[in-house]
């Protein structure tokens, strides 16, 4: 049932490509419009939305946190990110106006079940985008989309991930469409190009061969940290994540602008940095500030592995290791940049002998608070 894989984690890592085109399957009309009829949430409920809030765990967690720079960007409402298990222990301000997003492989998860219903109790609207039918989450949801990701089987979520962004992408965009947003052209041209990233993700995964060698040549090391900006911040938060419950190791990710605000001071000769870098067209201060970044970082000795798009030539002179990209829109760049830290996370706990499925001391899905 590996389909020929030694591990589930590598046959849905190669699965991504299928999820994604499955889980953007019959939502997008021949027009090029959105149709997420399927959700049953009130037009007028999306119209008179003022706020949204995403809680969720872990990597869904990590999909949520992209999709409030989505969220904003596409629609101008407020969107807040709350890890599930801090929510409702704070007294979080909540009103009918507010649409609540939780996020959940499983449906199953206690901590995002519990923030939902303190959500509802508030009188606010829960829509969860959930992977597994009938599961809890959505039956206690007011809405729900899901992610045809397929069963995901091992521990660390891989496939889960790229359809919840997918999911959160089409959410951001049908929200902009309801509500009319000035970002009219600019939402058509992102549906265009959202169609055409499972083909990406296709070509990454081809690519691959070097990053596991990488990966296998740092298999003594104790730290890996990770470095992003913009979007590429959660991607790094999520590489990180991958590598702790995989390969057992001490990894950190941070925002690449909070370098010298601290954890630059952990800079040390040979020490594997993993660097997201945003694409030179778009938000290029951002990309020239990243590329700053990595040469302070090179200079104290780090061991730069630089993620970066294909033709950006200005990070070339400061990557020891260079893994490349196809271009994408801005906020689209999580879909390709997150599947080289996966399979990075995965060779890692090989080279390891770590049990790479069902990693020590965690469960599938996490049912207590
Ligand atoms: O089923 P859920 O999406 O609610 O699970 C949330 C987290 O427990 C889950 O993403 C966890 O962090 C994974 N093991 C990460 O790979």
């Amino acid at each position: 049932e590996k389909g020929g894989y030694d591990y589930f984690m590598l046959k849905e890592i190669a699965e991504q490509p299928k999820a994604v085109a499955d889980t953007l399957l019959g939502r997008i009309d021949a027009s090029g419009a959105l149709t997420l009829d399927e959700v049953r949430i009130p037009q007028s409920v999306l119209r008179e939305a003022d706020k949204v809030v995403i809680v969720a765990c872990g990597t869904a967690f990590h999909a949520g946190l992209i999709a409030k720079y989505a969220i904003e960007h596409w629609t101008r409402i407020p969107c807040e990110v709350e890890l599930a298990s801090e929510f409702r222990y704070r007294d979080p301000i909540l009103d009918q106006q507010t649409l609540v997003i939780a996020i959940s492989q499983s449906g199953e998860t206690m901590d995002t079940l519990m923030a939902l219903r303190h959500a509802r109790e508030q009188g606010a609207k829960v829509l969860a985008i959930c992977n597994t039918n009938g599961s809890t989450i959505p039956r206690e949801s007011d809405a729900v989309l899901y992610t045809h990701a397929g069963p995901e089987v091992a521990v660390a979520s891989t496939k889960a991930f790229l359809t919840q962004l997918v999911a959160c992408y089409l959410l951001a965009l049908y929200l902009g469409q309801v509500r009319g947003t000035k970002w009219a052209d600019e939402i058509r041209a992102v549906v265009r190009d959202l169609a055409q990233i499972s083909g990406q993700v296709d070509r990454v995964l081809e690519t691959m061969g070097p990053v596991r060698e990488l990966a296998r040549s740092l298999a003594d090391k104790n730290t890996v940290l990770f470095l992003g900006r913009h979007v590429g911040y959660p991607v790094a938060l999520e590489g990180a994540l991958k590598l702790k419950e995989l390969a057992y190791m001490h990894a950190e990710g941070f925002a690449a602008g909070e370098l010298k605000h601290g954890p630059i001071a952990l800079i040390e000769e040979d020490l594997p940095v993993v660097v997201v870098v945003p694409s030179p067209r778009g938000r290029s201060v951002l990309h020239d500030k990243i590329v700053s970044n990595i040469q302070e970082i090179r200079a104290r000795g780090a061991r730069t592995i630089v993620i970066a798009e294909e033709g950006d030539e200005a990070v070339v002179p400061y990557a020891d290791h260079l893994v490349r990209i196809p271009a994408t829109p801005v906020l689209l760049q999580p879909m390709v940049a997150t599947v080289p830290l996966q399979v990075f996370a995965c060779e890692l706990a090989t080279a390891r002998g770590n049990e790479v499925d069902q990693p020590r001391n965690l469960a599938k899905s996490v049912t207590v608070e």
